[in-house]
C-alpha cells in the first residue's frame, strides 16, 4: 500500500544521505524498504521555526500541502475580498483542519463542518468561526444559519450530502474546490450532487486538483507553512497510533470511521534491525 513515512536511514551507498539521519520517503506500509536517493526528501526545516521531524507528516505533511495548493492555487483564495464566507467539510481531519486555519490566515470567515458536536467544539477553539454537525438532522437548517450571505468559498473533502448541500447555498462566483470525497470512496458507485445545477445559476468555479501537481513548489509551501506554524497561526493536531504496521489497515479504517481528529499517523516503533 503507498504510503508515506518519516523514516530513519540504516545503511546508505548514497553520498548523500547518512545511516541514523531521518528523512521522509514514499515507503508504502513496510518496516524497511529500499528507495532511491533521487525519491528522498530531506528534512530540511527541522531545528527553524520549532520544527520537529514528525511535522513533516501533520503541519508540513502531505495533506497540509494539499490543503495549502488547494486554497492558495486552486482556490486562488487571495481573490476573495477579506471577509467572504469559506466553508471547508471534513474540517477536523488533517486537511481540512489546515485548509480553514489559511482561509482565517486570509481573513476569511471560516466555517468548519465536521462529524459530532466534539470536533465542531475542538474547531472554534482553534479558530473557526462556526462549525456545523453534518451529522445532526438540523444540519441544513445549520448550515443556512451561519451562511446568511450564502457560500463564497467551499473546500471540499466529503462529496456526497455536503457537497450537494453547500451547492444550494452557493453564492454568486463562487469558488468550488473538490479537494476529496471521503463518503464515496467506500461506495461501489459514487453518487454526484442533485444542486450542480447552481454552477450554472451562480456562474461558479468549481475545479479539482492533485498536490502532486505543486511538486516543485513543496519546499517554498513548508517554508511557509512553517512560518505560519511558529507564528502560532497554524495549530498542529495530530492523532497517534502507537505500535507496528500491523496497525494501518486499522488506521485507515478509522478515518473512515471519523475516528481521528487532525492527522493520523501510525508510529512504528523498533523495527527489528534483524530482519534485515
Ligand atoms: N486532492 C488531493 O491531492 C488530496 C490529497 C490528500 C487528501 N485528499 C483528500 O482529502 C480528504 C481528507 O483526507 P485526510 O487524509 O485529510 O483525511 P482526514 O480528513 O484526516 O480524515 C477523514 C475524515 O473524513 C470524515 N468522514 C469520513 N467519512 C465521512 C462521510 N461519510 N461523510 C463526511 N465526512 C466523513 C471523518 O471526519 P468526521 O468525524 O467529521 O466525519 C474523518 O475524520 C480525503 O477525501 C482525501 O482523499 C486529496
Amino acid at each position: 500500500m503507498r504510503g508515506s513515512a518519516i523514516s530513519e536511514v540504516v545503511a546508505s551507498k548514497s553520498k548523500d544521505y547518512k545511516a541514523g539521519e531521518y528523512v521522509l520517503a514514499t515507503t508504502g506500509w513496510t518496516e524497511f524498504a529500499i528507495i532511491k536517493a533521487k525519491h528522498v526528501e530531506r528534512l530540511k526545516l527541522v531545528g527553524k521555526h520549532g520544527i520537529v521531524p514528525g511535522d513533516y507528516q501533520s503541519v508540513l505533511g502531505m495533506t497540509a500541502l494539499t490543503a495549502y495548493f488547494g486554497m492558495i492555487n486552486c482556490g486562488r483564495i487571495a481573490e476573495k475580498p477579506k471577509g467572504s464566507t469559506v466553508v471547508v467539510s471534513g474540517a477536523a481531519g488533517a486537511t481540512g483542519l489546515i485548509a480553514g486555519q489559511i482561509a482565517k490566515i486570509y481573513g476569511m470567515r471560516v466555517i468548519g463542518i465536521a462529524g459530532g458536536k466534539q470536533k465542531c467544539e475542538f474547531l472554534k477553539s482553534v479558530g473557526f468561526d462556526e462549525a456545523v454537525d453534518y451529522k445532526s438532522p438540523t444540519f441544513y437548517k445549520d448550515l443556512c444559519k451561519v451562511t446568511p450571505k450564502f457560500i463564497d468559498f467551499f473546500f471540499d473533502n466529503t462529496g456526497g450530502d455536503i457537497l450537494d448541500a453547500c451547492f444550494k447555498r452557493a453564492a454568486f462566483k463562487s469558488v468550488f474546490v473538490i479537494c476529496g470525497a471521503v463518503s464515496q470512496y467506500l461506495k461501489g458507485k459514487p453518487v454526484g450532487p442533485a444542486y450542480y445545477t447552481n454552477i450554472i445559476a451562480q456562474r461558479q468555479r468549481v475545479e479539482g486538483f492533485i498536490v502532486f501537481d505543486y511538486e516543485s513548489e513543496y519546499d517554498s509551501a513548508r517554508e511557509k507553512l512553517a512560518e505560519w506554524y511558529s507564528q502560532g497561526k497554524l495549530t498542529k493536531q495530530e492523532h497517534v497510533v502507537k505500535g507496528s504496521v500491523e496497525e494501518l489497515p486499522q488506521a485507515l479504517q478509522m478515518l473512515f470511521d471519523g475516528k481521528n481528529t487532525g492527522k493520523m499517523v501510525v508510529h512504528v516503533d523498533g523495527a527489528s534491525k534483524a530482519k534485515l
